[in-house]
């Protein structure tokens, strides 16, 4: 059985990492093919909200998914200490006595292989299998397999592979500032925003497309309005504008749901209704809204809170959250009566902003016949002095 072993630390798998292994598994068709994420070295000072090698375990699963006959195994994350292939080889010998192991390396681990630990003894036990870019570096890369040959009796095949030039620590700086999204399989991006690993802050066009897959049509423009106020309230006030175009994006992700797939939600995320909400879904939707955005997208707990309470507002708001509740109200897709007054007065004076627009909205649902959140109520005798 030809066994492949490709490791590396894989934090996080990346789309070059995909491809490397897309080609050992095209041109050495493996019967058995391990994907081995090593135990980061306890020395080097992990960065704050690094995965957990489960976790790095997780991703690497959603990465080489598509990888026919790729496994991952926790052999390496599972041992302590620095990871060292030698071990890893010892392990797999005793496992596999006489099947033929391929160790996975670029070019550079070639070139480099005399320092390896034990490398004689990995010379011994395996053919090395080296991704090479062969128009360019074939030359180099033939004399030097020549020579290991020669001295060592190393067997070594060489695997044509144009690599995709990106480094796993270039990729956690990107993802930092809202970047990098393209160099990730979508699932492993998913995932990253979702736990907020390396504090990843998603893209914002990449939120849009997934955000708007939760809505009725006719509600992306609304949505899509209430972002760019947001962003420009949040320029006029001071807030961060992405921060706020995040909640803006998301405010109105579970607007769609029925009565029934709300409660299920308030179910799976232990949200508490008074009876007033259990009759309403427009109450339900804010609070389930902030809980699916925090589960789906690892929302920060400012965006959550606006999110939370861009249906009723409350007493003493940040300012995220009145520039959300504003921000929906006003966007340039709506038409009322007043609507300019409460436009003009936002860019003023944004308490005075909320006043208007909570008794504006108080009037409207009594209008209706109907009885007034008791937030709603309270806010509005906040933002008016009446207490
Ligand atoms: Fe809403
Ligand atoms: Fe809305």
């Amino acid at each position: 059985m030809k066994i492949a072993v490709y490791g590396g630390s894989f934090n996080p798998p990346h789309l070059g990492h995909t491809e490397a292994a897309r080609t050992v598994a095209e041109a050495l068709r493996p019967d058995k093919f391990l994907i081995i994420p090593d135990n980061l070295p306890p020395h080097k000072e992990m960065e704050e909200d690094s995965p957990t090698p489960e976790q790095r375990m997780d991703l690497c699963k959603l990465a080489f998914a598509g990888i026919p006959g790729a496994e991952i195994s926790d052999m390496e994350i599972n041992r302590e200490g620095k990871s060292y292939t030698a071990d890893t080889v010892d392990r797999l010998r005793a496992l596999y006595p006489e099947d033929e192991l391929f160790l996975v390396m670029g070019t550079d681990m070639l070139l480099s292989f005399e320092q390896w630990y034990r490398f004689r003894y990995l010379l011994e036990q395996c053919t090395l299998a080296v991704l090479a870019r062969t128009e360019e570096d074939g030359d180099a890369i033939r004399t030097h397999a020549g020579y290991m040959e020669r001295e060592y009796g190393a067997r070594i095949v060489i695997l044509p592979h144009a690599p995709l030039e990106m480094s796993s620590s270039d990729i956690r700086e990107r993802l930092k500032v809202r970047l990098g999204s393209e160099l990730l399989d979508d699932g492993v991006y998913s995932q990253i925003i979702r736990c907020r690993y390396y504090n990843a802050q998603p893209e914002l066009s990449w939120l849009r497309e997934k955000a708007y897959a939760y809505l009725k049509p006719k509600r992306i423009a609304h949505v899509a309005g209430c972002e760019s106020e947001a962003v420009r309230l949040a320029m006029r006030w001071g807030e961060d504008p992405e921060t706020a175009a995040e909640a803006g994006i998301l405010h109105d992700i579970t607007k769609k749901l029925n009565f029934d797939e709300q409660l299920i939600l308030c179910g799976k995320y232990d949200i508490i209704n008074d009876n007033l909400e259990l009759k309403s879904p427009k109450l339900l939707h804010a609070k389930t809204g902030a809980a699916l955005a925090r589960d789906l997208f690892g929302v920060s707990d400012r965006v959550y809170e606006a999110i939370r309470w861009h249906t009723t507002g409350k007493p003493d708001m940040t300012l995220l959250e009145k520039i959300i509740y504003l921000a929906d109200y006003i966007e340039p897709t709506r038409d009322f009566p007043g609507v300019e007054k409460l436009r003009e007065l936002c860019y003023e004076d944004i308490d005075e902003a909320m006043a208007l627009g909570l008794s504006m909205s108080l009037e409207d649902i009594r209008s209706y016949g109907e009885e007034p959140y008791k937030d709603t109520v309270e806010a509005c005798r906040w933002y008016s002095r009446e207490e």
